[in-house]
């Protein structure tokens, strides 16, 4: 593992570019893209790139960026045939320019969908969704390396969710998906990719059944995407090695595509002891795993991490604080 020199150090903190965190100023590790051979990446919301301190560390820490909501159904195509491009184009120069790898988030969801594109009748939703693949996918073929094609399409006893593309088209709309996105772009990664499938559970079951018969039938599906939204309260993920080990076992890779660990707030040293572990946990797992080809993070910082707005009282679940200070879940797995 390399180590950073002080006098690196002194000399980026001098250009403002890092600032370390009072406890560990005598100690500079290396970022976290440089010390392993998977993609370390993070959700960015491209506005964000306009903070200084969040945009140094982003470049910095990380080689590959999922755009957190601007490649999704509502975000492009709030209105039927007028395509909004800018959010996730700003993404792709910055991408460009700093040399990062690109993950696509998301074709197929049943969430931030526009209310026009659910209300179409099966024929017409079969044909839209097949436009709205090919359109997005064509668009940044050679730029995004990975797609999550399929988002969220189990229910947590492992049925399918009863999403209009289930309800409307059959359990067939998920290869058709991945055969359209495959046509788009030939060497895209296309991946299907859930939340609470992090262990052996029935959810992952399902998915783990599902990647088999769609790889037997030659379905081009690259990647199981493991979102692993973890909270410490609900403990860590029973099965989880064994679980990243079956899929790759399958021929597929398997990327963590949103890691975070929330806790209720406010934190405390006990609650990030906590979320160190486990952080380094999802981090050591997937380094045990060949197939493991990508640890991304759902945001880097707790300033604007989902977490506080969608569970009350929670947050707190990123590697770097408000302050962009590395927290000890950072320092777990980067010590
Ligand atoms: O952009 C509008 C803004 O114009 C409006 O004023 C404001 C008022 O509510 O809403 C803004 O949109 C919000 C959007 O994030 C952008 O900030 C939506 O309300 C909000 O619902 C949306 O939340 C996103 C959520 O997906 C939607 O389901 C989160 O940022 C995003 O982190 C989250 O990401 C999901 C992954 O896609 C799939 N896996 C779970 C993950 C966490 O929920």
């Amino acid at each position: 593992m390399l180590r950073r020199t002080a006098l690196a150090g002194a000399v980026l903190a001098g250009l403002g570019v890092w600032q370390a965190p009072a406890a560990s100023a005598a100690h500079w590790a290396p970022p976290l893209q440089h010390i392993t051979h998977r993609y370390v990446g993070s959700a960015v919301t491209p506005a964000h790139l306009a903070e200084r301190d969040y945009r140094a560390v982003l470049t910095r820490e990380f080689d590959s960026v999922t755009p957190e909501n601007e490649l999704k159904w509502e975000t492009l195509e709030a209105t039927r045939g007028q395509y909004d491009w800018s959010g996730a184009d700003e993404l792709v120069r910055y991408a460009k320019k700093h040399r990062k790898s690109m993950r696509g988030h998301t074709l197929v969801w049943h969430s931030q969908l526009p209310t026009w594109v659910a209300e179409l009748p099966a024929d017409e939703l079969r044909a839209v969704l097949r436009q709205h693949i090919t359109t997005v996918v064509s668009r940044y073929r050679g730029k995004i390396r990975a797609w999550d094609v399929v988002n969220e399409a189990f229910n947590e006893d492992g049925t399918r969710r009863d999403t209009v593309f289930q309800q409307k088209l059959g359990d067939g709309y998920i290869a058709d998906a991945f055969r359209w996105a495959h046509q788009a772009d030939p060497s895209a990664k296309l991946y299907i990719n859930d939340y609470n499938v992090e262990g052996v559970n029935p959810k992952s079951d399902a998915t783990y059944e599902l990647v088999r018969s769609l790889r037997k039938q030659g379905v081009p599906i690259h990647g199981m995407g493991i979102q692993a939204h973890l909270s410490i309260e609900y403990g860590f993920p029973t099965g989880y090695r064994e679980n990243l080990k079956r899929f790759g076992a399958l021929g597929v890779d398997v990327a963590l595509t949103e890691a975070d660990v929330r806790m209720p707030l406010p934190p405390d040293d006990a609650k990030l002891a906590t979320q160190a572990q486990y952080f380094k946990e999802l981090w050591d797992g997937c380094h045990a795993t060949r197939r493991c080809v990508e640890f991304t993070t759902w945001g880097f910082t707790d300033r604007h991490s989902w977490v506080p707005g969608w569970f009350p009282g929670e947050g707190a679940a990123c590697l770097f604080d408000e302050n962009m200070r590395p927290k000890p879940a950072y320092r777990a797995i980067n010590p």
